[in-house]
């Protein structure tokens, strides 16, 4: 069994001791808030009790949210810190608030950490989070009105390249590009990039910056092919790499920081720090890049997150990440063939990263994204609906789920653990109408999510 997270994965944190936790129990105190600090919120009764039932149900429910995982105690750390009460307007070195010193030392830090991890000439450690990060770039990049070429949102996109619900398409004039049809050839199954149309789409359009970059999309995503075509018709090239920003740092997958213009990225997800987002850029586009984020588009950075990316980055950079990448994409391939004999048509045939896409039309026509992700969130199992490429139902119905692996690697789950999780789902959403069979899922949920606690530290049997 693979032990790519595990127990070892983090410095051990200072509290949660048994004798603690037996305490908390007798005088009616919630055991664990959920953070190193947790014993202060004891003078917030109410906040306190939240924060210790979502610590439960984040360690007593399968989390396989695609975009989420779970930090280490050094990055729950930072994030508490008396860092949180410090103004720090401006950059290191130039800063409109006195008292800086020690903050400019920690976002010094960070944007070294950063540069180093992906090979950067520039790094902007500020933006709060990835959708801060890419209104950021584009503010930067283009004047309003200016097109825009990025993936399709029903085929892979995020909000911010293009929805027409994001401010991103009342500002900019966003075009797309899909993925293939399904084949139906398991040796070369389709949905993936279509490069024809992108640069059918560049040349047709003229686009000022093309944004690579997904944020359901099974696949490793190449930047040489986005990197020609906008060389061919003189346009920026982006690449947002929200999901797979841990793998690239974990060096599975490739790294878009030489050839893109500027790479955007959220912390959280494969990643595995704080929530947030960060850019990298070139040296030229630099000073564009720092000056639109502060004081263009933000305030204030929250330089208590910006010290737990630096723990992030530094995290990243060790040879066990490397094995923790490894393990993420095994068992998103694990979990893919498991819900395959489950039933379940794969989208694009499989997974390179640390998600898969199932179209659930293949194991019943009749179950929506909608339905699924109910019944397996209330039997303990957390994931979202997605829309398929070409769903023939509304991104809120869908005929998808999206499915992660990112945060039950790290508490240690390898191959052998997704192949009981897929049955686990083929079982709730075969036997959904059954309340026994249902019963009998929650409860090997638990026992499987007990077996691999996050945060063995904080918490557990006093
Ligand atoms: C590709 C992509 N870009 C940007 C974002 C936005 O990140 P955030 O939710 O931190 O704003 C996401 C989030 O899921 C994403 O998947």
């Amino acid at each position: 069994m693979a032990e790519p997270g595990g127990a070892d994965r983090w410095v051990h944190s200072p509290h949660g001791s048994c004798t603690e936790r037996r305490f908390r129990r007798s005088a009616g105190l919630p055991v664990t808030a959920g953070s190193p600090f947790g014993r202060w919120l004891d003078t917030d009764p109410e906040v306190a009790r939240l924060l210790a039932e979502e610590f439960g149900r984040q360690t007593s429910t399968l989390q396989l949210i695609a975009s989420e995982n779970f930090t280490s105690p050094a990055v729950l750390a930072a994030t508490g810190s008396v860092l949180t009460n410090k103004y720090a307007e401006g950059y290191p070195g130039s800063r409109y608030y006195g008292g800086n010193r020690i903050i400019d030392e920690v976002e010094d830090l960070a944007r070294e950490r950063a540069r180093s991890l992906f090979g950067a000439a520039h790094a902007n450690v500020q933006p709060h989070s990835g959708a801060s990060a890419n209104l950021a770039v584009y503010h930067a990049l283009l004047e309003p009105g200016d097109t825009v070429l990025a993936m399709r949102l029903d085929h892979g996109g995020h909000l911010t390249h293009g929805s027409p619900a994001s401010v991103t398409s009342r500002l900019w004039r966003f075009v797309s590009y899909g993925v293939t049809p399904p084949s139906g050839d398991p040796g070369q199954p389709g949905e993936v990039i279509d490069f024809d149309q992108v640069r059918d789409v560049a040349k047709s359009e003229q686009p000022k910056l093309i944004v690579a970059g997904s944020t359901a999309y099974p696949r490793v995503i190449e930047a040489e092919p986005f990197r020609q075509i906008a060389d061919e018709v003189g346009a920026l090239l982006m690449f947002d790499v929200a999901h797979p920003a841990g793998l690239i740092a974990g060096g599975v997958h490739p790294n878009p920081v030489p050839l893109a213009d500027v790479v955007t990225f959220t912390t959280h997800k494969t990643l595995r720090g704080p929530r947030g987002g960060a850019i990298l850029a070139t040296a030229e586009l630099a000073r564009r890049i720092d000056s639109t984020v502060f004081p263009g588009f933000q305030g204030g950075p929250l330089e208590h997150v910006i010290a737990a990316k630096a723990v992030a980055f530094a995290e990243a950079a060790r040879p066990e990440f490397r094995r923790y990448a490894a393990a993420v994409v095994a068992n998103a391939q694990a979990l893919a063939r498991g819900l395959a004999e489950e039933g379940f048509r794969v989208v694009s045939g499989g997974t390179d990263n640390h998600l898969l896409l199932v179209d659930l039309r293949s194991f019943d026509p009749e179950l929506t994204g909608k339905v699924a992700q109910e019944v397996l969130d209330r039997h303990g199992i957390t994931c979202n609906r997605n829309t398929i490429p070409d769903d023939p139902r509304s991104p809120f119905v869908t005929s998808g789920l999206r499915l992660g692996t990112a945060a039950e690697t790290t508490a240690g789950m390898g191959v052998d653990e997704m192949a009981v999780v897929a049955s686990l789902i083929g079982r709730a959403l075969r036997q959904r109408d059954d309340p026994g069979a249902l019963a009998a899922v929650r409860a090997e949920v638990a026992e499987l999510c007990a077996a691999f606690p996050p945060y063995p530290d904080l918490a557990g049997p006093g």
